[in-house]
């Protein structure tokens, strides 16, 4: 039987926080406008945090109010407290997602607080959302190495993964948020998390910055995992995690899992078009490698 893979595209969220130059409105709205015509069905829009912390999503608003909603896709964005839930409900989003660290230090850094503050903040984050309707995911970064602590124990990222879970959190996400996972750690990671969340809840979460990240999406996949979060074109990077690059580019993510048999949705082709179009926008080259390959071919 076919597997079929649920691909969630970070790179308006993930992808573009990172980006020292002011992206405008109108480009996030067409990338992820562009990104619902492909086939993705879920589309990470932009986050409700501080503007001080994150001043590249200070138009959140704005980017929900003018992307094109379609019936067949959702477009979850990050609160990381009750004030950027009621403030991401009133723009419109009906899905949200939390994110926690499974290293202090990081939870430091990230969101100003330790990691037992930040489900404290939480907590009300869910209750609301439960009142409302609104689906929760869940997020730990450094799920297997922090850039502050070094290697991070498979036990401290379980520990988070299941305290999302039981909060009420449909889905947990493992981000490897400095890309420095392997497909051993990943595994080794992974093995102790399925001990407490179910597979069909996980997703893999993968940074590229060693340029492991489809080969740890690949030993996630033989472990069950049937959910990846990626960015187009490789955008991306976390502004707390100095050097990490950014996502997975989903065109090497859904090249891999097309090649492996795996179904997505999603047409590549078109795929590498908006990788073109967004790295032209921002004044850089295509960063993916199979973007890369699939322009190249084209050309010749
Ligand atoms: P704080 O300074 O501890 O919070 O920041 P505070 O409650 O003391 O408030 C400070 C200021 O922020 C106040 O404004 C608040 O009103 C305001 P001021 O009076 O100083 O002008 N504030 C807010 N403004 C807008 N929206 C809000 C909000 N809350 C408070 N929701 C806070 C705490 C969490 C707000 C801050 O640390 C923050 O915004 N951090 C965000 C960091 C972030 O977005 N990081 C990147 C995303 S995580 C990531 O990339 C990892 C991931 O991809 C997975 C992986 O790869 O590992 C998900
Ligand atoms: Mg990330």
């Amino acid at each position: 039987m076919t597997a079929l893979v649920r691909i969630v595209e970070v790179g308006a969220r993930d992808g573009l926080q990172n980006e020292a130059a002011t992206v405008t409105t109108e480009t996030k709205v067409e990338l992820i406008d562009r990104l619902a015509g492909v086939g993705i069905t879920e589309i990470e829009a932009t986050s409700f945090v501080s503007p001080r912390w994150i001043p590249q999503m200070a138009d959140h608003d704005a980017v929900m109010r003018g992307l094109t909603r379609r019936d067949n896709v959702r477009y979850p964005v990050l609160v990381p407290n009750l004030r950027g839930y009621t403030a991401a409900v009133a723009a419109g989003a009906r899905d949200v997602a939390v994110f926690a660290s499974a290293s202090e230090s990081f939870s430091r850094k990230n969101i100003n607080c330790s990691v037992d503050e930040s489900f404290e903040r939480f907590a009300p984050v869910l209750d609301a959302a439960k009142r409302d309707g609104v689906a929760v995911r869940g997020y730990v970064s450094c799920v297997v190495a922090c850039p502050y602590e070094g290697p991070i124990a498979p036990e401290a990222t379980a520990r988070v993964a299941r305290r999302l879970y039981d909060q009420g959190c449909f889905e947990v996400s493992l981000g490897d948020t400095i890309g420095a996972g392997t497909p051993l750690t990943v595994t080794r990671m992974l093995a102790r998390v399925l001990e407490h969340v179910p597979v069909a809840k996980v997703a893999g979460h993968y940074h590229d910055t060693y340029g492991m990240a489809a080969a740890n999406a690949y030993a996630s996949f033989e472990q069950g995992v049937r959910i990846f979060d990626s960015s187009v074109g490789g955008l991306g990077g976390c502004p707390y995690a100095k050097g990490a690059t950014g996502n997975v580019a989903t065109e090497d993510l859904v090249y891999m899992l097309h090649g492996i048999g795996a179904e997505t949705g999603v047409d590549l082709e078109r795929l590498v078009d908006i990788a073109l179009w967004i790295s032209t926008q921002l004044g850089r080259e295509v960063q993916s490698r199979v973007g890369r390959a699939l322009l190249a071919r084209r050309a010749s």
